[in-house]
């Protein structure tokens, strides 16, 4: 069993590691045209498929190299990514391969998704054989596969029901419709129910607005506001403010991350989520464990507040359910679940038969009480390794974290590094203001692909020099 410390729980504004600035050209930029005088070995050969009754559009097949795809992706996506100028094109287990046929060995798993790896064989399968049985029909007709997932997520969790979503921000955004129709019926001779909102420092909770409104680094929320009134945010740990606040009895939920992931890799202490818990059963607040990124295995234990010893009125999961398909899941308990009726929310393409075949195939493997043993005993050697391998290094602060959700906090930006493992062969992430490195394997990667991975980060650590 793990014991949870109280980790470094320093305010620091959270930053997810898409923070980059790009600069956009006022003037349309001219098209490119590829060049097709490439050496050979670095061309990668993309088809574009068109089926016989379709009108040609895009029949031509061409040959693509990096730079074509970069400079493409420059003139028509909207730039709100600061990409890693890489363009990957295959992956198999826990390696990825790019178009120039480079290998790299894949610690960010799509950031805490791909959690089989990717292409697994089973996950494969199930998709192949519901994409040829049925892939989608809307929420307007009952399917098997979607029962299936939420029976099994209600059977293994302290929850009742699920609804089903798209992705992390949407998971939060219902949860917080629920959590206000919640109060309403709470309070049904009250006009003035309970309708404010906690979250923390550091946390990161979604882009949408009423998730963005959550989420604490002001650089992503003052652009477009008004976001969502009614949010306060306080420092992650701190219980003296976070019980002041929840007795006022304006707070419809606290949300709470139990370790955070785009804000630097802070786990909460035991104490920290026994008081909130405390504290809303008293107000009647709800308490929302966002478990978007920590949950379903990542840490050792199925869903991360287990290690707390506290259970939540509600639960958000998202990026590893469906391995590497779009899905969200807000799981409530009946006493929510009793306040919410037919119309309330919704959503045409949720839990849809595809994905949620996906996510049992996923749940399946992910949930089995040997393969959950395996995460925490490679997340402890992963930490041990790293501590023996970095703790002597002058930029390296503290290594932290647990299970397979670890983070490296540096004196120095982590990029150089991150930049200097990709040209080794590993892609990592970062997390915090950016001084902290990210690391979020598949779950099922090998011992050994984690003790090379730590080998190339030590190989790399002089950059930071
Ligand atoms: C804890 C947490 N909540 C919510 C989200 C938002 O998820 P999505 O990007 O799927 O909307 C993230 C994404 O990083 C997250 O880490």
């Amino acid at each position: 069993m793990y014991t949870v410390s109280n980790l470094s729980n320093h305010v620091f504004q959270a930053i997810d590691h898409h923070h980059h600035h790009r600069h956009c050209a006022n003037a349309k930029p001219q098209i490119t045209r590829h060049s097709i005088h490439l050496p050979i070995s670095r061309r990668t050969e993309i088809r574009a498929h068109v089926t016989d009754n379709i009108p040609i559009v895009k029949s031509k097949s061409k040959l693509i190299s990096q730079e074509d795809v970069i400079n493409d992706d420059k003139r028509v996506i909207v730039g709100t990514y600061g990409r890693t100028p890489v363009v990957l094109t295959s992956g198999k287990g826990c390696k990825l391969y790019d178009v120039n046929g480079n290998e790299y060995i894949d610690l960010t798993s799509g950031i805490a998704v791909n959690a089989l790896g990717h292409a697994d064989p089973d996950w494969v399968e199930a998709i192949i054989d519901q994409a040829k049985t049925l892939a989608h029909v809307s929420n307007i007709y009952y399917t098997v596969p979607q029962v299936k997932l939420a029976e099994r997520l209600v059977a293994t969790s302290f929850a009742d029901r699920v609804f089903f979503s798209n992705s992390g921000t949407e998971a939060n955004e219902a949860a917080i419709k629920f959590s206000r129709k919640f109060q309403r019926s709470s309070h049904p001779n009250n006009s003035d129910p309970p309708t404010e909102f906690i979250s923390f420092t550091n946390s990161f909770h979604g882009r949408t607005i009423g998730s963005l409104a959550l989420t604490s680094k002001e650089h992503y929320r003052t652009p477009f506001e008004p976001v969502m009134p009614g949010v306060t945010f306080l420092k992650y740990g701190d219980i003296d403010a976070a019980q002041d606040l929840i007795s006022s009895g304006k707070i419809a939920a606290v949300f709470v991350e139990p370790i955070q992931g785009e804000g630097g890799i802070y786990s909460a202490t035991k104490d920290f989520l026994k008081a909130l818990r405390i504290a809303c059963d008293k107000a009647g607040s709800l308490l929302v464990f966002d478990e978007v990124q920590c949950g379903l295995g990542r840490t050792g234990y199925l869903w991360a507040h287990e290690a707390y010893g506290v259970t939540p009125d509600i639960m958000t999961l998202a990026k590893p359910l469906a391995g590497g398909l779009p899905i969200g899941a807000t799981l409530v308990t009946e006493r929510v679940n009793a306040a919410i009726n037919f119309g309330d929310h919704g959503s045409t393409f949720a839990g849809g038969p595809l994905v949620c075949a996906a996510a049992i195939a996923v749940f399946d493997k992910v949930s089995n009480p040997s393969f959950l043993a395996s995460v925490a005993k490679k997340g402890d050697h992963l930490k041990q390794t790293l501590k023996k391998k970095l703790e002597g290094n002058k930029h390296v602060k503290e290594i932290r974290g647990f299970g397979l959700i670890v983070g490296i906090e540096l004196d120095v930006p982590a990029t150089p590094l991150v930049d200097a493992c990709r040209e080794s062969g590993l892609l990592i992430l970062t997390a915090g203001k950016g001084d902290i490195v990210r690391l979020v394997p598949p779950l099922v990667i090998s011992q050994e692909e984690l003790d090379r991975a730590v080998e190339i980060i030590h190989e790399c650590l002089h950059v930071l020099d």
